[in-house]
C-alpha cells in the first residue's frame, strides 16, 4: 500500500490546467490536492478532499508547480566576480570570459564538479526549482565534455552538450566543429538528451552551427540554441527549420524572427538575469507574446553572464523589466519551461503529473513579482517528497 499526502486549505492553487480553473494559470480558490507514488492522485475543492495517510496544511498558502529551469550552464569551476565588477564599472559583455572558466574546468577533479553542480541544484531546488536543464560546454574537449555531461546526469534528466559554446584556443573553427560533430558528440551521446550551440558573431556562424544541430539530429537528440544574444544572427531561423525545441535569449529579433517563431513550436526561451547582469537591453517580450510565440522564463544560470540559480527573481525581472503580467511570468516559468523540455509531466499540476509543487509564505502568486528578493518558497514537494 502506498502512502498518500493531502496538501490542503490551499488559498490559490495555480494548476496550468485551464480545464480544470481559470486562465491560462487554472487558477482555483480553496483548493487541496493529493500526492501519491510521486505523483498528483486528485485536485479539488478542500471541501471535498478525501482523506489520506498525512496531511499538510497549507493554512492559506498559495501553492503552484515547481519552477521548470530550462536554461542553466552548471558544470564549471572557477568565478568570475572580478569579470562582473568590470562590466558593472563599464565593461561590456563579449562572452570572452568563457576561456576563463574553461581552464578552470580543465584543472577541476570529478568530484569537485559534482560538488559544484550539487550546491547549485539544491539552491534552486530551495527556491521552488524542481526540473532543471544542464549543459556542458566548459570543457570543450572529448573528455572534458563527456565528463561535465556525466556529472550533470547524475543531478537531472535534462541534459545538454554545448560542445559548440566557443572554439577553445589553439584550435580552427572549422576542425573544432569537425571535432563537436564526430568524437565528442559520439563520446557524449550516451549521457546527453539535447544539443546546443553558440549561435552568434565570434563563437559560431550559421554554417557552423547548422552542422552541429544536424549532427546533433542524427545522433538522437533534441536540438536547442543560443541564438540572436549579443546582436542580430541567422540562429532564432536556424533554430525554427530545425524545429528545434528552443531558441534561447532571442534579444536581437527582426520582424521576420518573430513571425517564425509565431509560426512554429520552437519556444523563445529569454534569460532576463543575463541582461540583468551585463547590464544589456532586455529582449522585447511583449513583442513575442503578442504575435503569439510560446514563451519559456530561464536563469541562464552561469558564471560569466548570469549568476542565478532564482526564478523568482527572473520573475520579478520578467514583470518588471519586460512588461509580461504576473500571470505570464509565472506561466513561462514553470509551463513554458516544460514546453521548452518537451515535457508533459512537469510544470502542471493534474492527475497523474509529477508532484513537483511549492508554497509560498504568500497568498498569492502575484507575490512572486510584487515582493521581489523576498524569501517567499516556504515548502517543496519534489516527486512527492518535502525538500528539506
Ligand atoms: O548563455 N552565451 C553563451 N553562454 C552563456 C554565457 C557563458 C559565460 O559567459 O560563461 C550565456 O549567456
Ligand atoms: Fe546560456
Amino acid at each position: 500500500m502506498s502512502n498518500t499526502l493531502l496538501v490542503t486549505n490551499i488559498a490559490e492553487l495555480v494548476t496550468n490546467d485551464p480545464s480544470r480553473g481559470n486562465g491560462p494559470l487554472g487558477l482555483r480558490r480553496d483548493a487541496a490536492l493529493v500526492v501519491e507514488d510521486g505523483q498528483i492522485a486528485w485536485v479539488g475543492p478542500a471541501a471535498a478532499a478525501p482523506a489520506a495517510d498525512d496531511v499538510l496544511d497549507a493554512a492559506g498558502r498559495a501553492a503552484l508547480p515547481g519552477f521548470v529551469d530550462s536554461h542553466a550552464h552548471l558544470v564549471f569551476a572557477g568565478d568570475r566576480a572580478a569579470e562582473f565588477a568590470a562590466r558593472m564599472a563599464g565593461e561590456p559583455y563579449t562572452g570572452g570570459g568563457i576561456r576563463s572558466t574553461v581552464a578552470a574546468t580543465r584543472a577541476a577533479s570529478d568530484d569537485d564538479l559534482r560538488a559544484n553542480v550539487r550546491r547549485l541544484v539544491r539552491e534552486a531546488l530551495r527556491q521552488g526549482t524542481t526540473t532543471i536543464e544542464i549543459k556542458s560546454g566548459y570543457g570543450l574537449t572529448v573528455v572534458d565534455e563527456a565528463r561535465s555531461l556525466r556529472v550533470a546526469r547524475e543531478f537531472s534528466a535534462e541534459t545538454t552538450l554545448l560542445g559548440a559554446h566557443v572554439v577553445p584556443s589553439g584550435m580552427g573553427a572549422d576542425d573544432y566543429v569537425s571535432l563537436v560533430c564526430g568524437d565528442m558528440l559520439a563520446a557524449c551521446r550516451p549521457y546527453a538528451k539535447w544539443v546546443d550551440v553558440f549561435c552568434e558573431r565570434g563563437a559560431f556562424d550559421g554554417e557552423q552551427s547548422r552542422a552541429v544541430l544536424e549532427a546533433g539530429r542524427r545522433a538522437g537528440l533534441g536540438l536547442r540554441v543560443h541564438a540572436n544574444q549579443l546582436g542580430p544572427g541567422p540562429g532564432v531561423q536556424l533554430a525554427v527549420e530545425l524545429a528545434a525545441g528552443s531558441a534561447d535569449h532571442c534579444t536581437f529579433l527582426s520582424d521576420a524572427d518573430v513571425a517564425a517563431l509565431a509560426d512554429s513550436d520552437t519556444v523563445a526561451t529569454l534569460l532576463p538575469g543575463a541582461e540583468f547582469s551585463t547590464r544589456s537591453p532586455y529582449p522585447d517580450a511583449r513583442r513575442l507574446l503578442d504575435a503569439g510565440v510560446t514563451v519559456a522564463l530561464a536563469t541562464d544560470c552561469n558564471p560569466g553572464s548570469s549568476f542565478t540559480s532564482s526564478m523568482p527573481f527572473c520573475i520579478a525581472l520578467a514583470v518588471r523589466d519586460m512588461r509580461l503580467t504576473p500571470a505570464e511570468a509565472v506561466w513561462a516559468a514553470t509551463s513554458g519551461g516544460s514546453h521548452a523540455l518537451d515535457r508533459g509531466d512537469v510544470g502542471v499540476l493534474r492527475a497523474g503529473a509529477r508532484a513537483d509543487l511549492m508554497l509560498l509564505d504568500a497568498p498569492s502568486y502575484l507575490h512572486l513579482a510584487y515582493r521581489p528578493g523576498v524569501p517567499l518558497v516556504s515548502t517543496v514537494l519534489h516527486n512527492g517528497v518535502p525538500v528539506s
